[in-house]
């Protein structure tokens, strides 16, 4: 334990290593089964800068409409427990947390659990310094491997779990099936689901969302070759890739890739790893769009039950509240 203000617990971190992941997602040309490995400390930082570009409209949208619906949300569910999954910076939480305080009604109980341990413990340190009613208890941890066991902790009292930012579209379609099951099969009853998805609009909007014109998507995006490179010894060079995002109307998803400028051999040591052609491209990252009816089929598909969709007047963002009868 360190001398900071908040306590951390480790939580399982999945059984690949990350040396075999990446190895994996090189060789495929394909990293988007694992975003966990955009957010190292760099990666982190960068996703926050992505979220204050005037293009990314999702965490403004998404901050909007907390804004305007903690109080609904609250009633509605009683919570005096938030458990946060992917918490990152926490910074549109504190909406919530601020709702929740201002009720009076006992302790309230903040467990953020990510895979960045450097967001989590400035997150949680911020927040426990700011709100001295505020217990927080955070966990580092894989969400996938680790929410069975995040879920089994006694908890205070009837939960709400946040999974915000639009994180559940970044799952392969199989991935999100099994981890919304694994999330309805660790939920009690009286428990709930607030989810953030963004939703399906004018192409243009989404793909400008993906490719700011400061550049800094294109820098987070690169920096994945850099944790590569760290994991696995190679001698990627991110120069020589080129940051593309495009919309995929039939699949309803965003994807990005990083394409060679040049041909290119990766080499670890003597071995050559993977070659690429100029122009071939690797893909990253998938974002996938909602609607309000695939939402609710996809809650559904685990279990869940909608209870309200808060959306924005533009129909950019909306936050599920689900339940579990
Ligand atoms: N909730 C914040 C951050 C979203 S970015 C927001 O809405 O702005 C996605 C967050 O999920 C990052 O903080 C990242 O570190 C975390 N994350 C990504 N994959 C993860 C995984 N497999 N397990 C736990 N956390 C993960
Ligand atoms: N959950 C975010 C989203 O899909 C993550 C994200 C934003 C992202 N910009 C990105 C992931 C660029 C990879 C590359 O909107």
């Amino acid at each position: 334990m360190s001398g900071d203000a908040v306590r951390v617990g480790v939580l399982r971190r999945g059984t690949a290593s990350p040396s075999e992941e990446l190895r994996a997602g090189l060789v495929a040309k394909d990293f988007s089964p694992w975003p966990k490995y955009f957010y190292d400390e760099r990666g982190s930082a960068l996703f926050e800068e992505i979220t204050r570009q005037p293009e990314y409209y999702q965490t403004r949208t998404e901050l909007s409409i907390l804004r305007e619906r903690a109080g609904d949300i609250l009633r509605r569910t009683g919570s005096r427990e938030l458990v946060e999954l992917g918490s990152g910076s926490a910074s549109k939480t504190r909406v919530l947390i601020e709702a929740m305080l201002s009720h009076d009604g006992g302790p309230v109980r903040y467990v953020p659990l990510d895979v960045s341990e450097s967001a989590l413990r400035a997150s949680g340190t911020r927040l426990s310094k700011e709100y001295p009613g505020l217990e927080v208890r955070g966990y580092v941890g894989d969400f996938h491997a680790s929410l069975g066991d995040l879920l089994a902790r006694p908890a205070s009292g009837e939960r709400l779990i946040l999974f915000l930012g639009g994180t559940v579209g970044n799952f392969t379609p199989e991935r999100r099936r099994v981890f919304l099951s694994k999330l309805r099969a660790g939920m009690e009853a009286g428990d709930h689901l607030l989810l953030g998805v963004d939703l399906v609009k004018d192409l243009d909007v989404i793909e400008a969302a993906y490719d700011d014109a400061a550049g800094v998507t294109a820098r987070f995006n690169r920096n994945l070759l850099h944790v590569v490179n760290r994991h696995l010894g190679t001698d990627l060079d991110p120069h020589r890739f080129e940051h593309r995002a495009f919309y995929d109307a039939e699949e309803s998803r965003v994807e990005m890739w990083l394409d060679a400028r040049m041909e290119q051999g990766v080499w670890v040591g003597e071995e050559e790893l993977v070659h690429f052609e100029a122009g071939e491209g690797m893909r990253t990252e998938i974002s996938a769009k909602f609607s309000p009816h695939s939402v609710e089929e996809v809650l559904r598909e685990a279990g869940l039950s909608l209870v309200e969709l808060y959306t924005d007047g533009r129909g950019y963002f909306a936050l599920a509240l689900a339940g579990v009868g």
